[in-house]
């Protein structure tokens, strides 16, 4: 039994936030932030919108869902990728659940591996399909990075926006050749606090002193995370593509994290992968956290650039520090 992506969607909000427009609160250009990390502008979503997680997740699920032809009472699990979730408890899954109106009472889980959620979860999500567990899940990644940006802090504010993706996994044992070739997760916790939301939690709940010393917004050390970031993915890559006896010539479309160009082009360029195959689209969204790659695969689906019996290559990192790569045919 293989796992086949059956459909994939997206919903990014239609509220767009430029480097201009950032600029007139803090001290930033348009050309420091292009420069930087090839950001134009963002997506950020409201909770009056419905574009909390759940709401977001739901309108790309449901774009997923009519892709694959599958009724949403179809679903054994949904596996929810999400750093800022809508609520601490229930889970945004179950939240999804109701938004969908699924009701034959499928399995609910929120998975927290940052920005490398939805690689984490397409793994997990393979080994439930590939064992007989589960034949149909909903797998999404969805982020409201706006309500832990801090819009004051320039170090971090131009780096994140929100959105949502989603694909819909099924077993499948034709001939047609999909399937998850093979996949690396790992976690350096050495670095746990290079990137780091501290207040908000068991440790710290948000009290009026959090509020006051500006604790409930994420903090970075942008240059551990970037060198991390490139040195993980393009090892990870590597790895994948030796133990399978593949190179890069095998690889027809690489989607790495969305976080930043400078990051997308190093890790390319050590790993010798042409930049014509690399699907980039940080420019339009920044970075959506766990959503950037289910986006990213939606959008180069929708615009002809990925064809089913397609070799894709995933890779991301993110807080944890976290790190993951998968090999799949389309
Ligand atoms: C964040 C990042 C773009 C910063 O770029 P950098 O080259 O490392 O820049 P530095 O942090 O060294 O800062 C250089 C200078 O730019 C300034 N600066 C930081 N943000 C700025 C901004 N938005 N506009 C203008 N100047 C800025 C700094 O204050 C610093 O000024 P100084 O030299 O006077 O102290 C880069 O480190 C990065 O991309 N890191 C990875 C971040 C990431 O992807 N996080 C998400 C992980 S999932």
């Amino acid at each position: 039994m293989n796992t086949r992506i059956l459909g994939t969607g997206k919903y990014h909000p239609d509220n767009i936030v430029t480097n201009e427009e950032i600029s007139k609160r803090v001290d930033t250009s348009d050309e420091w932030i292009v420069q930087r990390t090839g950001i134009k502008e963002r997506r950020v979503g409201s909770v009056k919108n419905d574009e909390m997680p759940s709401g977001m997740a739901a309108r790309a699920a449901k774009i997923a869902l009519e892709q694959a032809g599958v009724k949403p009472d179809e679903i054994d699990m949904i596996l929810f990728s999400v750093t800022l979730p809508d609520y601490m408890f229930p889970n945004s899954a179950s939240v999804l659940q109701h938004k969908l109106g699924i009701k034959n009472k499928c399995a609910c889980l929120d998975i927290n591996a940052a920005c490398t959620g939805w690689v984490y979860g397409l793994t997990l999500a393979n080994s439930l399909i590939k064992t007989g567990v589960y034949k149909k899940i909903l797998l999404c990644g969805t982020e409201m990075a706006s309500g832990f940006n801090n819009w004051d802090d320039r170090a971090t504010c131009v780096l994140f926006g929100d959105g949502s993706g989603a694909v819909v996994l099924g077993a499948d044992d034709s001939e047609n050749g999909s399937q998850i070739i093979d996949s690396i997760l790992t976690s350096d916790s050495s670095k746990r606090e290079s990137l780091i939301l501290p207040a908000g939690g068991a440790i710290e709940p948000v009290r009026q002193k959090t509020l006051d010393e500006n604790r409930q917004w994420m903090s970075m050390d942008g240059q551990v995370v970037f060198k991390n970031a490139v040195k993980t993915m393009s090892s990870h890559c590597a790895t994948l593509l030796k133990r399978n006896n593949m190179t890069v010539d095998d690889v027809d479309w690489f989607i790495p994290h969305q976080a930043n160009l400078r990051i997308i082009e190093t890790t390319g360029q050590l790993l010798k992968f042409p930049a014509e195959k690399t699907i980039v689209n940080v420019e339009k969204y920044a970075n959506t956290s766990s959503a950037s790659i289910p986006a990213a695969l939606h959008e180069a689906v929708m615009d002809g650039r990925i064809k089913r019996g397609d070799t894709l290559l995933f890779a991301a990192f993110g807080a944890g520090l976290t790190s993951g790569a998968t090999l799949l045919k389309f």
